[in-house]
């Protein structure tokens, strides 16, 4: 298989002039906007497609409220994307595979210096003032049945495992070398749903700037920042109006053949090795609150 990653997402919701608002606050770029449909892009081409969540062509939603409808993953040929062509997962959530779209896009992280390894010189570290996302990176969904999904993901579509939760949560990317995952697969048995879509963004500093930006436009910190042992990335996650947690994140593990998968025991220094509950204030720069209020397992 020849999969690129994911090309877009499509999402439906009440209200579309706030998606349209956050979409923008976000760092994407408008290539669509109509009554019925809104087409944002990442520097890569990726697509955000927020669509009215009663409009009669979207696929049905599994789960209530605004949420993710269709994931369009991307692959190398048109053999294979029709071979793949429209499938329904066990959840319910429906993908179709397309000839990637996505332009190749090189980003430069600011270099660190460490004595005797001066990688930035004569150079200071920028301070971000807005995030643009290059890339769609993963999804995050919860199974209703784990095992279906882990197999449907596994054997039929034909990712690959990078770590795992045995039973509760798995890992998965879609081709090697590639991201440590594009799909990330959470046990909650009988409950279907979203739990975030993530941006790739180039460096941590742009997930900070980035994420004190949207604190400053007035949007709601779910988590972050904060770091991911597995997987290695930081992330800052904010509620928004399409609906799942949506998560600016960088500098995940980048996995070739030689990528040894592990097996993990849950517990909560591995969600986060540390994260900042509530945010951090766009005025202040300190942190907002000191209470967790999500409890709620991410990667
Ligand atoms: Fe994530």
């Amino acid at each position: 298989m020849a999969f690129t990653g994911v090309d877009g997402v499509v999402f439906g919701v009440a209200d579309m002039a706030e998606a349209r608002r956050f979409l923008t606050d976000w760092g994407l770029r408008e290539t669509l906007a109509q009554p019925d449909r809104l087409v944002f892009e990442t520097q890569d081409g990726g697509e955000v497609i927020v669509r009215p969540q009663d409009a009669p062509d979207l696929p049905p939603a599994i789960e209530k409220g605004n949420t993710l409808r269709e994931v369009i993953w991307g692959v190398d040929d048109a053999a294979t994307a029709d071979r793949l062509g429209t499938q329904v997962d066990p959840n319910g959530l429906h993908m179709r595979f397309r000839v990637s779209r996505r332009r190749a896009v090189v980003a430069t992280p600011t270099p660190q210096n460490a004595p005797g390894s001066p990688g930035r010189v004569d150079r200071r570290s920028p301070v971000h003032d807005r995030a643009e996302p290059i890339k769609l990176g993963h999804v995050v969904l919860f199974a209703a049945d784990f095992a279906a999904m882990r197999a449907f993901y596994t054997e039929t579509i034909g990712f690959t495992v990078s770590d795992e939760y045995p039973g509760h949560g798995v890992f998965l990317r879609c081709r090697t070398p590639g991201e440590h995952h594009n799909l990330f697969i959470l046990n909650r048995p009988g409950k279907p749903g979203v739990n975030h879509v993530a941006f790739t963004l180039r460096d941590v500093h742009e997930v900070i700037g980035g994420g004190i930006a949207m604190a400053g436009k007035g949007w709601k910190t779910e988590i972050g920042p904060g770091r991911h042992p597995i997987s290695s990335a930081y992330f800052w996650y904010f509620h928004n109006p399409l609906g799942p947690p949506l998560e600016y994140y960088a500098d995940d593990d980048w996995c070739t053949e030689a990528w040894v998968p592990q097996q993990f025991t849950r517990k909560p220094e591995l969600f986060a090795e540390w994260a900042i509950a509530g945010g951090i204030d766009p005025v202040t720069r300190r942190q907002k609150q000191a209470v967790d209020e999500s409890g709620r397992g991410k990667a």
